[in-house]
């Protein structure tokens, strides 16, 4: 055989071995079930259906509405012409800069060596499931990526319940419930407050009982403040000094910042965990490298804070406040049982009130009762079961972040600082969140 038919042979073998491939004996076990992320996937069908012309309210991805702060977009400009890689952990300009925000925020002494830089927060999130050998700890409801994330390593999975009735927060007795049926045993607990998908959020005494209960069992914390400065009150209270040889913090710039798809996100690490720090380190250098040049830069600017950025989340703050209480008012009064948010832009009402309605539209769970808004009202929002509630509960989480965030925070700028947002600034600027809301009330109460 010549040089040629050798090589077309060989091509024509490899092709048949490569038929030979199959998702059930080469797919990894772990991630056939996992699927799209749920609020990916909302987003993906909601702009498909704009795209064929509907009306649709996209109240299921949580994306900030608001524009990033014009210094930071200032800094990024000036940064656009950075090319080079950076060191795995970050620039040290902004790991300077994070530093020096964490001691601002949490009186605690922090050295640049233990923060770590990655490409959004939820990477670094999976980066540290992968490279901590232990089992996770959830309160239902939370953040869609935890659970996934842990299945795709092959980690072992507790959700620990709440209720409505305790704000879905969860309890330190719970907590203590479950370290106690295997005390020795390696865990993670994640906490996000304010939290995806509630907005409620812990109060000092509750974060002070978690953090007790965590240090005794030697349980890891990471503590996911990514919506800490949109609480309300600006009051956000963070676990970091109460345990602070056990927990890790997680923040970034997608949410307060409006920046989701510069992908940023930060890890800070107590000195005692630095070898988790560098474990992390190690894969992320295998893995991701760095994180975007331009984007550090910029986002020295953002952490570095100061007056101008001072107001604009002052107006992020009492807009998401004004708006999340009226459309909470409005679902009460139709007899949604629904919590109102003190953080972050999310509702998580409870539609089991009409679960004999929706059962005469054969509607038995919560994502046939999405699916069915959505198709038949164009409003989108998520099942609670993607949260880890059960599907029968008709539980649902609504982002309230579709409307022109950047309009809402020109006007809210002309309106003195103490001054609240009424509903006449709502109905100017973020009435298709109202209508959307009044949309999902008509569709509840309408006959089958
Ligand atoms: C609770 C929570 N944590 C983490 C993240 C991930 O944020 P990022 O990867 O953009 O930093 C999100 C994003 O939606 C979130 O809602």
């Amino acid at each position: 055989m010549n040089r040629l038919a050798i090589a077309r042979s060989a091509i024509l073998v490899s092709e048949h071995n490569l038929r030979k491939h199959s998702p059930t004996k080469h797919l990894n076990p772990n991630v056939k079930n996992v699927g799209v992320s749920a609020t990916v996937a909302i987003n993906d069908l909601s702009n498909q259906l704009r795209r064929e012309g509907r009306e649709i309210f996209k109240l299921g991805l949580g994306e900030s509405p608001f524009p990033v702060p014009a210094p930071v977009v200032e800094a990024l400009k000036n940064a656009a012409s950075q090319k080079s890689y950076l060191p795995v952990n970050g620039l040290m300009e902004l790991r300077e800069a994070v530093a020096e925000h964490h001691q601002r925020q949490f009186g605690i002494n922090c050295d640049p060596g233990d923060v770590l830089i990655g490409p959004g927060s939820k990477e670094l999130m999976f980066l540290l499931q992968l490279v901590y050998y232990g089992d996770l700890m959830i309160p239902s409801p939370s953040w869609v990526s935890y659970a996934p994330q842990a299945t795709i390593i092959g980690r072992d999975i507790h959700r620990v319940q709440t209720c409505f009735d305790n704000n879905w927060l969860l309890v330190a007795e719970e907590l203590e419930e479950l370290c106690l049926e295997d005390p020795g045993r390696a865990r993670l607990l994640i906490l996000n407050y304010p939290s995806n998908p509630t907005g409620r959020t812990y109060s000092a005494a509750q974060l002070e009982e978690l953090a007790e209960v965590a240090q005794r069992h030697g349980v890891l914390v990471l503590s996911d403040e990514i919506y800490g400065k949109l609480h309300y009150e600006g009051k956000h209270q963070s676990i970091v000094p109460m345990y602070p040889v056990g927990t890790v913090f997680s923040g970034g710039l997608s949410k307060w910042c409006g920046a989701g798809g510069w992908r940023l996100g930060v890890f800070v690490f107590p000195p005692e965990l630095r070898w988790l720090r560098e474990a992390m380190s190690s894969v992320a250098s295998e893995t991701f490298t760095s994180t975007s040049n331009p984007i550090q830069h910029a986002a020295v600017r953002a952490f570095q804070e100061g007056p101008e950025i001072e107001d604009y989340l002052v107006d992020e703050r009492r807009i998401l406040k004004a708006l999340g209480h009226a459309l909470t008012e409005k679902l009460s009064r139709a007899g949604v049982k629904v919590l109102e948010p003190e953080g972050a832009f999310y509702l998580f009402p409870d539609f089991s009130a009409f679960s004999e309605r929706f059962l005469r539209s054969q509607i038995e769970d919560d994502t046939r009762m999405c699916e069915k808004l959505l198709a038949e009202t164009g409003v989108a929002i998520l099942p609670g079961s993607a949260f880890g509630r059960d599907a029968g509960e008709l539980t649902a989480r609504l982002a309230y972040v579709d409307f022109p965030g950047g309009e809402a925070l020109e006007a809210a700028r002309s309106i003195p600082k103490d001054e609240r947002i009424d509903g006449s600034f709502l109905q100017d600027h973020c009435g298709r969140m109202l209508e959307a809301v009044d949309r999902i009330i008509a569709w509840i109460h309408q006959a089958p």
